[in-house]
């Protein structure tokens, strides 16, 4: 009888699954924008999608001043830029969602992303890449309502996408290895520096980092500094950002979900309760500067 390997080794290579040709981004908030604009630099078509017309208008806006800022760094030409914006269609409509790789960043909310996950699924071809750009929410959870879920993935790109080299790739419990191989190799295609991701909630980075956020907040709630001293303290000590104005810049909301999503995965782990400050915070709309005030006012 003819038995067959489960040996990593024998899977197909990655090259021999189909290509990767047409890249859809469902979310153009602070992520998707930028991941539509890597997607479409590194020759993709991509469909960008968003519930609101507001902000595909306003991701193009950015994805253009982007492009200019590169050509003035000499680091593009203008032919370049006009590629990339053709290589981009945006649309509220649902039903033009097709892709060979589908790659969420709305809201960090599980519910939410496996419902767009399922809804997905039932207009897309079975061999479709899903692949969620989730801060936190283990990929085995989103996977595990979804038909085939060897085919779900994280694709974690950080903020500012367009700049920062990092991905993580993160394999979840169904995640077939070629699929994650595909996803690698799509990664250094778009001239980033992926690692491979185990399962875990916040992966490496948003794990790591955590504490730079909640500590920094307990010392402010504790009245040890305020949160510009706390900046400038951490800035002077060989961080690019202090963690008030990181948080203004990734966004207040979403990054008090990660904490709750992060103290929920690791059971109430007390290293992990988020603070009531960034609540208030949210609960007031200051979501940093998408809002225009955070910790920060912008105008
Ligand atoms: N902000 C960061 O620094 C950062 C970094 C890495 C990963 N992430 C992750 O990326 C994801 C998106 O974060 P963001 O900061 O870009 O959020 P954001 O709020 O800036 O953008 C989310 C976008 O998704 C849209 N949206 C919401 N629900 C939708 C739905 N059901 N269908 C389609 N569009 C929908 C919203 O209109 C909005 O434009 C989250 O999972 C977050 O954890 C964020």
């Amino acid at each position: 009888m003819k038995t067959t390997s489960v040996s990593c080794d024998n899977l197909p290579a990655a090259s021999s699954l189909k290509e990767i040709k047409k890249i859809v981004v469902v979310g153009a908030g602070t992520m998707g924008s930028g991941i539509a604009q890597v997607s479409a630099m590194s020759d993709h078509e991509v469909v960008l999608y968003d519930i609101a017309q507001d902000r595909l208008d306003l991701a193009m806006e950015k994805i253009a001043k982007n492009l200019d800022g590169g050509i003035k760094r000499g680091k593009l030409s203008e032919e370049e830029k006009k590629q990339c914006i053709a290589n981009i269609t945006v649309t509220t409509d649902f039903l033009l969602l097709n892709g060979d790789l589908l790659i969420e960043a709305i809201v960090e909310d599980l519910v939410i992303k496996v419902d767009l996950f399922k809804r997905l699924n039932s207009q897309n071809a079975p061999d479709a890449i899903f692949a969620s750009n989730t801060s936190s929410i283990p990929i085995t959870r989103i996977a595990a309502e979804i038909p085939q879920p060897e085919r779900v993935v994280g694709m974690h790109f950080f903020n500012p996408a367009h700049i920062m080299k990092l991905v993580e790739v993160i394999s979840g419990a169904a995640t077939s290895q070629e699929v994650a191989n595909q996803v690698f190799d799509l990664a250094i295609k778009m001239k980033k520096k992926p690692v491979r991701v185990k399962d875990a909630p916040g992966f490496i980075v948003n794990r790591v980092a955590r504490q730079f956020y909640l500590e920094s907040l307990q010392a402010m709630e504790e009245r040890v500094a305020t949160h510009e001293t706390i900046d400038t303290v951490l800035e002077n000590l060989g961080f690019r950002m202090g963690p008030f104005k990181l948080m203004d810049l990734i966004g207040v909301e979403t990054n008090h979900s990660v904490s709750c999503s992060m103290f929920d995965s690791f059971f109430q782990a007390s290293r992990f309760r988020p603070s009531r400050i960034q609540q208030q915070k949210v609960d007031a709309g200051h979501h940093g500067r998408k809002s225009k005030k955070g910790f920060y006012e912008y105008s």
